[in-house]
């Protein structure tokens, strides 16, 4: 199989050579050879290049170093394909770069006359002035060198003119450089050979791409992940700047005495559960004032001694949070709530205070999208719509930025369950919302911010079991 393909080292490793000491350089990684022998040597020169297959690599190692140290040289490369520092390439049409460890080419036993068709998990996109074919079930990415190769993918995604190599010599290319490239595809597992197996089908495509991005780092992330310098801090700050000057201060509650009137955490966890329905007499604003200051307050600001990177202050709050970071922000939709006015609101968690930024009939809206999403039960007295500043996170953890939004969101929405259950309110998660809406009416950029959770709460329905 590899016979078809030339071998290069990936685009980030370098090879510097001082004295008689050869070091190999990746993001994260180096390796150095003491006195490598020439034929060593000269093979590792040529996979800067991409023009050598193993065969011929092996050939210029035996040729001037012996028979030995071809086999060891064939082992050691199996060793640097294996940790994802070699691509293969099928030129002049495209190179397989590999983006995760454990690299291995499949070599599939098929036949020629075989139908072929592109796996429905690859796409393809411009990046960095180059197109790329990806898919969450390769551990390469395929970069297209040459338009023939973005024509040839056209023809593999004809399922009702399957495409076979006999077709290939109808089309623009070479037939032995198309059928490498096809080799290429199934290789890295862009065109599958067998069907979707039943856990593979149930699978959409976004999901899919979205777990293997958000899991573990891919190999040519590293380079991003060079921690670039906190620089907006502007629009970036510890805490969002006021949103307006129409502020609502929140008493603040005696924790003290909490801690010796509250529930247990084993009865607040036991007795938590997601309720839709509400007393005829609403939350108040105090209970609003101390759910949030149990939840979401700023409880300290603080310097890290050694910060390296310049990241500014940090916040202690309730909940946990990676990195520290805290990128997301509250904003209260007033239904009903007794000694506040409807609204829109944004939660100021440093000030512990509220900033009116649209009066009721703008946010009829959200309040009616979350009643839809609860079955239509009771109208929310109040929405929390949480936001996250992406930037807060994104130029840290930046492929799995995103994940880790949603993970704070359901760490955030246990501690509004909890709290809830403790000030006997009524909770309730709602798993889907309008952000573009919310975007229009709060002002947001939904690049730099946007709604990411919704969650309902109101008062609690007076009954014997629920005694106020
Ligand atoms: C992430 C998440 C999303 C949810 N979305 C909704 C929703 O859109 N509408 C709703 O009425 N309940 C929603 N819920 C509440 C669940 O329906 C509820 O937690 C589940 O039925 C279990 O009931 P319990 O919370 O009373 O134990 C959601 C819960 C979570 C954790």
């Amino acid at each position: 199989m590899s016979e078809s393909f030339t071998l290069s080292f990936r685009p980030d490793i370098s090879l510097t050579l001082e004295g008689d000491r050869l070091t190999l350089q990746s993001t994260s990684e180096s390796l150095t050879l003491e006195h490598p022998k020439p034929g060593l040597r000269s093979a590792l020169e040529q996979l800067l290049h991409s023009a050598l297959t193993i065969a011929q690599l092996t050939a210029l190692v035996v040729e001037a170093d012996g028979v030995e140290a071809g086999l060891d040289f064939e082992a050691d490369l199996q060793k640097l394909i294996y940790l994802g520092w070699i691509s293969h390439s099928v030129l002049p049409l495209a190179t397989a770069v590999p983006i995760a460890e454990n690299y291995q080419l499949i070599t599939p036993v098929f036949d020629w006359q075989q139908p072929l068709t592109l796996s429905r998990f690859a796409f393809l996109h411009q990046d960095n002035q180059q197109f790329v074919l990806e898919s969450p079930l390769s551990k390469a990415k395929i970069i297209l060198l040459d338009w023939r190769s973005s024509a040839l993918i056209a023809k593999l995604v004809q399922f009702n003119s399957p495409f076979t190599l006999e077709n290939l010599v109808e089309t623009l290319i070479d037939a032995e450089i198309g059928q490498s490239f096809l080799k290429l595809l199934i290789a890295t597992q862009m065109i599958p050979l067998e069907p979707e197996t039943k856990a593979l089908a149930q699978w959409e495509f976004h999901n899919l791409l979205f777990h293997r991005q958000t899991r573990s780092e891919r190999l040519d992330d590293l380079q991003k992940s060079k921690l670039p310098r906190f620089e907006d801090r502007e629009q970036l700050g510890v805490v969002k700047p006021p949103m307006s000057n129409r502020v609502i201060p929140l008493e603040k509650p005696a924790l003290a005495i909490l801690a010796q009137t509250d529930c247990s955490l084993t009865q607040a966890i036991e007795a938590r559960q997601s309720i839709r329905e509400y007393d005829d007499l609403p939350i108040t604003l105090n209970q609003l004032a101390e759910f949030l200051y149990r939840c979401a307050r700023v409880k300290e600001v603080y310097n890290l001694e050694d910060n390296p990177l310049n990241m500014g202050e940090f916040t202690k709050r309730p909940y946990p949070c990676g990195g520290g970071l805290y990128e997301l922000e509250i904003y209260p939709v007033i239904n009903r709530c007794q000694g506040l006015n409807s609204g829109l609101y944004h939660y100021q968690p440093l000030s512990h205070t509220l900033h009116l930024i649209a009066d009721k009939h703008e946010v009829e809206v959200l309040i009616y999208d979350a009643w839809k999403a609860t079955g239509q039960q009771d109208i929310p007295q109040v929405l929390f719509i949480v936001t996250a500043r992406f930037g807060r996170l994104f130029w840290k953890y930046h492929a799995i930025g995103y994940g880790l939004i949603l993970k704070h969101i359901g760490v955030l929405y246990q501690t509004f369950y909890l709290v809830a259950t403790a000030m006997k309110l009524a909770p309730s998660a709602i798993g889907a919302g309008n952000s573009e809406q919310f975007g229009l009416i709060a002002n947001l950029n939904e690049y730099e911010e946007a709604s990411v959770g919704e969650f309902s709460l109101g008062s609690l329905k007076q009954t014997n079991d629920n005694p106020s």
